[in-house]
Parts: C-alpha cells; structure tokens; sequence
C-alpha cells in the first residue's frame, strides 16, 4: 500500500552537507518526498518528539545533539514507504548497518546516526503531524 513516513536528516549529516546525497537515495528508491522543511528545534520540540525515549540512558544525549545544529525533516511518500525507508536507513548503530545503506555511509556513532525514520504506520502518522500540518503536505496527484 501507499504509505507515508517521517524522515529526519540529523544535524551531522547536515553538517556534512549531504542532504542531497541522502535525497538522491529516497528518490532511486521510489520515494517522494511530499514536503519539507529545514528547521533549528527547539530543546523542547526535541524533547517531544522523543518523548517515548524519555526514561532513557541516552534521551540527554540524544536531545543534545538533536538541537545542535539545523536538521532536515520530510515526509516521504511511496509504496511501502515505512519499512523501504528503513531498510534506506540501515540498522541505529551504524557499525551493525549493511553496506550501502544510509547509516553505514554517513553515520559514525549509534547518538550521532545520520537519519530518523518512523518505525511503523501509527507512529508515522504520529510523527508527521508533530511536524507538518495537512496543508503543508503535497501528494503526488497524477
Ligand atoms: P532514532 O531512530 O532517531 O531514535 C532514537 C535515537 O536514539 C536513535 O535513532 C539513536 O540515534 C539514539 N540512541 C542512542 N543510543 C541508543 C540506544 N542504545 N538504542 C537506541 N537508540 C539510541
């Protein structure tokens, strides 16, 4: 089924300067990217979005670094878009990441991994309108 998902390109990659390398592999995937919006979060927009990781060692760390520079976010939108992101995406701690993936390419450390993507329709949704409302969304139309 057509599905949309939650990307976020994370500030390391953007730091890189690889948000069109990132992009050129949604897109030979299959992917659309429906919109997007380069944003600075807030510690609180942060906190939020993880708020599911909250109890966690690592949420500090992780909502650190999610503020310390400019990230991508975009929804993608395609056949199986979930599970084909990430697949995209490789595993969270690069260094268990297949080759040629996302992560493996361009991610160092399981904290600083280079992209988000959402991990199942529900959160998807969930996730999409944490940052977009509908009207900002453009599907594909033919
Ligand atoms: P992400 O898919 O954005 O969701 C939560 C993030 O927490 C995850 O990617 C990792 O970058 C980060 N993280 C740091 N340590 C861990 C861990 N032990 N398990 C899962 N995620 C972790």
């Amino acid at each position: 089924a057509v599905e949309r998902t939650l990307s976020i390109i994370k500030p390391d990659a953007v730091a890189k300067n690889v948000i069109g390398e990132i992009y050129t592999r949604f897109e030979k995937a299959g992917l659309r990217i429906v919109a997007a919006k380069m944003v600075q979060l807030s510690r609180e927009q942060a906190e939020g979005f993880y708020a599911v990781h909250r109890e966690r060692p690592f949420f500090n760390d992780l909502v650190s670094f999610m503020i310390s520079g400019p990230v991508m976010i975009q929804v993608l939108e395609g056949e199986n878009a979930v599970a084909k992101n990430r697949d995209l995406m490789g595993a969270t701690n690069p260094k268990d990441a297949a080759p040629g993936t996302i992560r493996a390419d361009f991610a160092v450390s399981i904290d600083e991994n280079a992209v988000h993507g959402s991990d199942a329709p529900e959160t998807a949704a969930q996730e999409i309108a944490y940052f977009f409302k509908s009207d900002e969304i453009c599907p594909r139309i033919r």
